[in-house]
């Protein structure tokens, strides 16, 4: 049997699980990031391979780790360890945990930086500058925002001081308060949104470009992205939702909440394609711009609006908050467990990590301004810890732990967590963990450096 709670406390509310999990997986991936990349890559045919990774590898795997944490009840580092142990299994296992704890580390380092773009346009929305300019104007105002070192250091660093001092609070006070009262403010912003861009976007084109799958558009590498993307927006394979579940009370249903966590974030992400592309059609942009797409589309349907500075104002509001619930979640196995394994207090773990995460967003900075011009395959700094960090560490770390489930964990085990599975539903899962997603996560990787 599992511990019936971990020394970091367990949820106290019932829903928390799911909204914790979907404030971890909702977040810049589904609104920012998704629909940029999509652009990239050619929109139909890639969206289509990331809701088929999505169904057929996220969901499984996710079960998966929400059942690991939850057996070990410790930080993702200490879960894999003694989990290890008591299957007599190689201590090397830790090394998913500790490679997760990098990734999360990887990830917030440019993700805070992103959600301080966020941050500056809420100055900008409550200012009301959005307001009858043109969309060369906003782009040019975008432009100007990443060209100044200092303004994204500013709002970098106080992005993470916002994620410390939530973290420092504890996983109740802390965590949970933030997301009983976020999550449902931004689902219905969402879907004000969504009525705008049908109304008055290019909606047709917008949902052809999202939903018309031309295969010839598919390169290796938008495979890899996909992907990598499913693994990224799902929180997957970085221990972020392992450590979630490590805090979930023993009696719920593990399967339901995954379910539900999986739903509302490809709703989520759909929904924010759905909201931008119309945008992007109706006014002649570029659907690849690359990372500023959404802060150069949104601004635009703002300006044109009826009260759009106020709708603006509560739309980056609420982003900054769907990032902060995420943000939260790239620390927490860290800061987990330099309090189990250093004994520190909750607060200096937060500002230990905390200051060296900041460190290394220094790099993502100024990738943007001064050093766009160093890159390494043709990428640059923040390109390169996202490829590296989304694209290779989490899918292999999902992986990992897919076979650790499916392979090392005796089935007994593995049952207990799942009560309310049936036989055959349990049966899939582990024909899922055991050979679906291993030899779908390989063939992609193997495609994208051209093996196959
Ligand atoms: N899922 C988050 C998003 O879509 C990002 C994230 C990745 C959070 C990995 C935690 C772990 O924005």
């Amino acid at each position: 049997m599992g511990q019936a709670s971990s020394v970091h406390g367990v949820w106290s509310k019932r829903w928390t699980f799911v909204l914790a999990a979907t404030g971890s997986a909702v977040g810049l991936g589904n609104i920012w990031k998704f629909p940029y990349i999509a652009g990239e890559n050619g929109g139909g045919a890639f969206v289509l391979v990331y809701l088929f990774c999505i169904a057929a590898i996220g969901i499984p795997i996710m079960m998966g780790e929400v059942l690991l944490g939850r057996m070990g009840r410790q930080s993702p580092v200490n879960t894999m360890l003694s989990l290890a142990k008591t299957v007599n299994a190689s201590c090397s296992w830790v090394l998913v945990g500790v490679s997760g704890v990098l990734a999360g580390f990887f990830i917030l380092s440019f993700y805070s930086v992103i959600a301080g773009w966020a941050l500056a346009y809420v100055v900008k929305a409550v200012s009301g500058s959005f307001v009858d300019v043109s969309a060369q104007q906003i782009g040019q105002e975008f432009d100007a925002l990443l060209h100044s070192p200092s303004t994204l250091l500013f709002w970098h660093s106080l992005f993470m001081l916002m994620t410390c001092t939530v973290i420092a609070k504890g996983i109740n006070r802390g965590l949970q308060a933030t997301v009983y009262i976020l999550m449902p403010l931004l689902f219905a912003l969402m879907l004000v949104m969504l009525g705008y861009s049908m109304t008055s976007g290019n909606f047709e084109a917008g949902a052809a470009f999202l939903f018309n799958f031309d295969p010839s558009k598919l390169s290796g590498e938008a495979l890899l992205v996909a992907m990598g993307h499913a693994f990224f927006t799902l929180s997957l394979g970085m221990g972020a939702i392992m450590v979630y579940g490590a805090y979930m009370p023993a009696n719920e249903s593990i399967g339901k909440m995954v379910v539900a966590v999986g739903f509302l974030d490809t709703a989520v992400a759909l929904a924010a394609g759905l909201v931008i592309f119309p945008i992007v059609f109706a006014n002649q942009l570029d659907p690849g711009a690359g990372p500023g797409l959404m802060f150069v589309t949104l601004p635009i349907a703002f300006g044109q609006m009826p009260a759009g500075s106020v709708f603006a104002t509560v739309f980056f509001v609420l982003v900054v908050f769907a990032a902060w619930s995420s943000s939260i979640s790239l620390l927490e196995p860290a800061v987990a467990w330099l309090v189990e394994h250093r004994g520190l207090s909750r607060l200096s773990a937060a500002m230990f990590s905390g200051v060296a995460c900041w460190l290394l967003g220094l790099g993502t900075v100024i990738s943007f301004n001064v050093a766009s011009e160093w890159t390494l395959w043709d990428k640059t700094f923040f390109d390169l810890l996202d490829f590296l960090a989304s694209n290779v560490m989490l899918p292999l770390g999902g992986l990992a732990m897919a076979v650790f489930v499916a392979w090392i964990l005796p089935l007994d085990r593995v049952r207990e967590q799942l009560q309310d599975f049936s036989e055959g539903l349990l049966a899939l899962m582990i024909f899922i963990l055991k050979y679906v997603a291993p030899a779908l996560v390989l063939a992609v990787f193997a495609r994208s450096i051209g093996v196959l």
